[in-house]
C-alpha cells in the first residue's frame, strides 16, 4: 500500500493505493460509528458479497447508476435517508462507485449536519485516478454540470486496484480520457503514454499511472485547493468537453477526450500552443479516442454545445468563455475567447 498525502487548510486527508487497502484500511474506518453507505446500482450488483463482508451493518443507499442521477432530487433523497436512518455529527459516509457516487456522496456529507466525515472508495478508472480525490463535490442542476456543489475533502480515499477488473471497455476509455489530460499537464506522463501507446487499452498499464496522476493532482490541490489559479489548469479539455457531454449524451471522459481535441486545435489555432507539441497531444487523443470505438458523434449541431459552454462555471461576466489550455509539454495557459467567435472554433474543428 502505497499513501499519499493532501494537505489544505480545511482538512488533511489521505489516499491509499494498492491491491491490499481495503483490508489495511476499511476495518478500522468503519468501526467506531454509524456508517452511511452510497454506491449505484451496477456497483452494488456485481460486488454485492464485498458490501456483505464489509458493510452488513451500515446503510446502503443505491443511487440508479447514471449522470442523469447526479441531481438534486437524488441529494435529497440521501439526506433524508440519512436523516431517518438516525446518523449524526460522529457518522461516516463511504461513497463506493464511480464519480457519480464519489460527487454526489461527498456533498451529502458535507451538508448533513453542516458536515460529517466521508471515504471515498473508488470503483471506476475515471474515479481512481481523478474524481475521489481533491474534494469537488457537486450536482448537476438545469442541465449545467456540477452548478451546485462544495469544496469538501474527503478525510481518506482507497483506491483499490481490484475494482478496475470489473469495467466495461468504455469505462477504460473514459478514465483514458482524464489520464490524456494528466499527460497534457505533467511531461513525465505524457511520455510514458507516447512511449506505450500501444498499450492505451491494457488495463494494467493505465492502473500503474493511477500514482502518478494522484499525485499530480494532490500537488496542485494542495497549493489551491478553492481553484483561484493553479488548479484551473485540472479543467483542460473540460469547458468544450462538459458541453458535448451534455449535448451528445457521451460519457464524461470520452467527452473530456473530443473537448481536448478541440481545445488544442483551437489554441493551435490562436497561437498559444506550440504546434509541434500540440500535434503529439492530438495524435495521442486521437489513439485514446480509437480504445473502444464508437461511431464519431454526430456533431452537426455543435453550435448548441456552445451553448452550454455559456453557462460553465469557469466563465466570468464578460461573456468571454474560458478554457485552459495544452500549451507546451508539462505546461498550460488560460484562453479567453468571445463567444461568437468560440462557436465558430467548435464549429471549424469539431470535424
Ligand atoms: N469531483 C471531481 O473532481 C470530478 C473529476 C472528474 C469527473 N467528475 C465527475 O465524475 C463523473 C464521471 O465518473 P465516472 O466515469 O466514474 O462515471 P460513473 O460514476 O457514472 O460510472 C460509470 C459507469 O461505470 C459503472 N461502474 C462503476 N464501477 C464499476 C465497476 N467496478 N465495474 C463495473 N462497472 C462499474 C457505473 O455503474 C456506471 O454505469 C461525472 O459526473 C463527472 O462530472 C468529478
Amino acid at each position: 500500500m502505497k499513501t499519499i498525502t493532501l494537505k489544505t487548510p480545511s482538512m488533511e486527508g489521505r489516499i491509499h493505493i494498492g491491491a491490499d487497502v481495503i483490508e489495511m484500511r476499511l476495518p478500522t474506518l468503519r468501526a467506531g460509528q454509524k456508517n452511511f453507505v452510497v454506491t449505484d446500482s451496477n456497483v452494488y450488483a456485481l460486488y454485492s458479497a464485498w458490501f456483505e463482508k464489509y458493510f452488513s451493518n451500515a446503510e446502503i443507499f443505491v443511487l440508479p447508476a447514471g449522470e442523469e442521477y447526479k441531481n438534486f432530487t437524488s441529494l435529497q433523497s440521501i439526506l433524508i435517508k440519512m436523516t431517518g436512518a438516525g446518523m449524526h455529527r460522529t457518522s461516516r459516509v463511504f461513497a463506493v462507485g464511480g464519480g457519480v457516487v464519489g460527487d454526489i456522496a461527498g456533498l451529502a456529507a458535507s451538508l448533513f449536519m453542516r458536515g460529517v466525515s466521508c471515504v471515498q472508495i473508488p470503483t471506476t478508472l475515471l474515479a481512481q485516478v481523478d474524481s475521489s480525490v481533491g474534494g469537488k463535490t457537486a450536482v448537476d442542476l438545469c442541465g449545467v454540470k456540477n452548478v451546485v456543489g462544495a469544496f469538501y475533502q474527503p478525510c481518506e480515499v482507497l483506491v483499490s486496484p481490484d475494482f478496475l477488473k470489473t469495467l466495461p471497455a468504455r469505462e477504460i476509455k473514459c478514465g483514458l480520457g482524464e489520464i490524456v489530460k494528466y499527460a497534457a499537464l505533467n511531461a513525465e506522463i505524457f511520455d510514458k503514454l507516447e512511449s506505450n501507446i500501444d498499450k492505451l487499452a491494457d488495463l494494467d498499464f493505465l492502473a500503474s499511472l493511477t500514482e502518478l496522476c494522484i499525485r499530480h493532482k494532490a500537488q496542485v490541490v494542495e497549493g489551491d485547493e478553492k481553484e483561484n489559479g493553479e488548479r484551473k489548469s485540472l479543467n483542460v479539455g473540460h469547458t468544450t468537453g462538459h458541453a458535448i457531454e451534455l449535448e451528445s449524451g457521451l460519457s464524461h471522459g470520452e467527452g473530456v477526450l473530443y473537448g481536448m481535441r478541440i481545445e488544442t486545435k483551437i489554441a493551435i489555432a490562436q497561437g498559444v500552443c506550440n504546434r509541434k507539441y500540440g500535434e503529439s497531444l492530438l495524435a495521442l487523443i486521437d489513439k485514446a479516442l480509437a480504445v473502444a470505438p464508437q461511431s464519431m458523434p454526430d456533431f452537426s449541431q455543435i453550435g448548441q454545445a456552445a451553448e452550454k459552454a455559456r453557462a460553465d462555471k469557469k466563465n466570468a461576466d464578460d461573456g468571454k468563455i474560458r478554457m485552459a489550455v495544452a500549451q507546451d509539454k508539462g505546461a498550460w495557459t488560460s484562453l479567453a475567447l468571445p463567444f461568437e467567435e468560440y462557436k465558430n472554433c467548435l464549429i471549424e474543428y469539431a470535424k
